[in-house]
């Protein structure tokens, strides 16, 4: 975020107040930097924003600019010169960022080639040298600015304040907001970091830049310099949502990043790690996929990735039943791919241990790079979602699953293409995915809401489903669970005949979601008319027409957009998701903090 005070208002006071708000976003690491006469001065730490000013004295500046920031690590570790703000080798701009850029590796090896000198591990510190680099060749600073911008790829909100007083914003996505009020001028990347600080505000869209200048005037413009034209509307958000930044619940949040998150891990995987990654798997002689959980039924998801793109057939197994069962046989030559959101669930973490200790490798995957899964694996990839406040794992499991499909696709293409041409091509794909689930949230939200009323009434119900969408049966009978405290059940479709339609009736309800193989998909439908018959209120998480012809009072559908076969899991997670976050609204459940379970395990 970057405010600027005038008329003795204390900027690093409302810096400081901004940042507080924005620390759902990330808290590992904070920073700060400001003008001195035309020095940009920097203090930044791996602590919390309160930390950060009571351990360096941050005392009151009354009037000026301030650049801040709250980091979640993905890009090097909770450090303090991993953290933002950076500054150029010549001390012309600091610059703080968030998301992933997905040419780091790339940019970095040439920003060294040429000469500059880079001290961390995180992304955004080549943001300046490249800004740099531009005004050396005669750029203003604006311009310098919107050149470094436009060489960046992957999904990026950046600010950069100048020592000559001027700042600049640009976002490649997710929206920014820029905020004003009496004597102040702000630019934050979440629409709560302008709370008590902003009475106006506007919104700026992706491709755009927002520039302040020394005088601070504020000006709006694309990435060719067209000059764009914005009114400032009032800013109305309403105490009990800025928590969860303009959200009644961090779950809902956080469903509706999944569009924004699964380009961060689709960004801030690098290549020659998953290219080592990739080799580990196929020349092991046996996989296993552990963790507990949603993360289990990623894993789940993993082994048809993973099956049909390499002919590796992993064995999946919950964390829990791996230490039991599978640690004896365990030696060198085997690979334990260990799963965990918060990479700090005691099972996965022994898992992992343990498998070190018999001498298989170790491939933790984790949104906490920070975790004591990191520490136990020999190599480990970011699910780099941000963080998950939540107990319910929405955004997670769908930037895991992401994870793992790049991971997959990057084993099957090892010996035929370079993994950067393979990460580049997956990318665009999961753009697609994001502009197609960004423009349909809203209508499966509605559709979603209108099927938890259907159900409500129901205290137990199954949730069906065949082939690859069968772990989102699972997983969307556990959402139902934790979330809304409804007992239900994960039943694999060809299963339902095989006793559980026993005790179906108008008390009991079924999901159903529709197989993509096709076969599939026309013996459920077949199964789906019997359950109608028993009586049982039916959903049907629907991607064709074809739910339509047994729509009727009893049966609602949800529809997800298609795509190709193995994207379907995250938009189906979504509208799982979201069911079971209206469910639970409906029983008055807190979704955020579910009775008897903690965001994290531990035995
Ligand atoms: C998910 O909604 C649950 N809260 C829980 O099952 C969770 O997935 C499990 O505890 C594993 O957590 P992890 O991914 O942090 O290891």
């Amino acid at each position: 975020m970057f405010i600027r005070s005038s008329g003795g208002l204390d900027a690093l006071a409302l810096a400081k107040l901004s940042l507080s708000r924005m620390e759902f976003r990330g808290r590992d690491c904070s920073g700060v930097a400001w003008l001195e006469g035309d020095e940009i001065r920097v203090v930044k730490d791996s602590c919390p924003v309160g930390e950060l000013f009571a351990r360096h004295h941050l005392g009151s500046r009354p009037t000026g600019s301030v650049l801040g920031h709250t980091r979640y690590s993905t890009h090097g570790k909770a450090d303090p010169r991993n953290a933002h703000p950076h500054v150029d080798c010549e001390g012309i701009v600091a610059v703080a960022g968030d998301g992933a850029l997905r040419n780091y590796e790339d940019l970095y090896a040439e920003l060294l080639e040429r000469g500059h000198r880079l001290v961390s591990k995180s992304d955004f510190e080549l943001v300046p040298h490249l800004v740099e680099e531009s005004v050396r060749r005669g750029s203003d600073y604006l311009g310098a600015f919107a050149d470094a911008v436009a060489s960046l790829r992957g999904i990026v909100a950046v600010a950069a304040l100048f020592r000559d007083g001027s700042a600049a914003a640009y976002t490649s996505h997710q929206p920014i907001y820029v905020g004003t009020g009496e004597g102040v001028l702000a630019v934050s990347s979440t629409l709560s970091g302008l709370y008590g600080i902003a009475t106006r505000f506007s919104r700026v869209s992706r491709g755009e830049v927002v520039a302040v200048t020394s005088g601070g005037e504020v000006a709006f413009y694309d990435l060719s310099g067209r000059r764009l034209s914005k009114e400032l509307l009032p800013y109305e958000l309403e105490e009990p949502l800025v928590e969860a930044d303009g959200f009644p619940h961090h779950m809902l949040r956080e469903i509706y990043e999944v569009p924004y998150s699964i380009l961060r891990t689709a960004s801030a995987v690098q290549s020659r790690y998953l290219e080592l990654a990739s080799k580990i798997v196929l020349r092991s002689n046996r996989v296993f996929v552990v963790a507990n959980g949603t993360s289990l039924h990623a894993g789940m998801v993993f082994s048809y990735y993973l099956s049909e793109m390499s002919g590796t057939v992993p064995v999946v197994v919950s964390a829990s039943e791996f230490l039991l069962y599978h640690l004896d046989g365990l030696s060198v030559g085997d690979t334990v791919i260990a799963v965990s959101q918060s990479g700090e669930t005691s099972e996965v973490v022994r898992s992992a241990y343990e498998a070190r200790l018999r001498g298989a490798t170790v491939i933790g995957v984790t949104n906490n790079i920070n975790s004591r899964l990191t520490r136990f694996s020999n190599i480990y990839l970011p699910v780099a979602a941000g963080p998950e406040l939540a107990v319910p794992a929405t955004k997670t499991f769908a930037s895991t699953l992401t994870l793992l499909y790049v991971l997959a696709k990057s084993a099957a293409a090892i010996t035929s293409a370079p993994s950067s041409r393979t990460l580049a091509e997956t990318w665009e794909e999961f753009e697609k995915l994001h502009y197609a689930l960004l423009g349909e949230l809203d209508g499966i939200r509605a559709e979603a809401d209108e099927a938890s009323k259907l159900i409500a009434g129901c205290s137990s119900g199954y949730v069906v489903s065949r082939g690859i969408t069968y772990p989102l049966a699972l997983e969307g009978a556990l959402k139902i669970k934790e979330s809304a405290y409804v007992h239900a059940e994960g039943v694999e479709g060809g299963e339902l005949r095989h006793g559980p339609i026993a005790i179906l009736d108008e008390g009991m309800f079924a999901i159903f979601i529709e197989p993509l193989e096709p076969s599939a998909a026309e013996d459920m439908f077949g199964v789906m008319e019997e359950v109608v018959e028993c009586g049982s209120p039916t959903v049907v998480v629907s991607h064709s027409t074809r739910a339509k012809e047994v729509l009727g009072a009893g049966v609602r559908a949800i529809r997800v957009p298609r795509f190709e076969r193995h994207f379907m899991p995250i938009s189906v997670a979504v509208a799982l998701q979201l069911l079971a976050y209206s469910l639970a609204n409906r029983k008055g459940v807190n979704v955020d903090k579910p009775r008897r379970l903690t965001k994290v395990v531990r035995t």
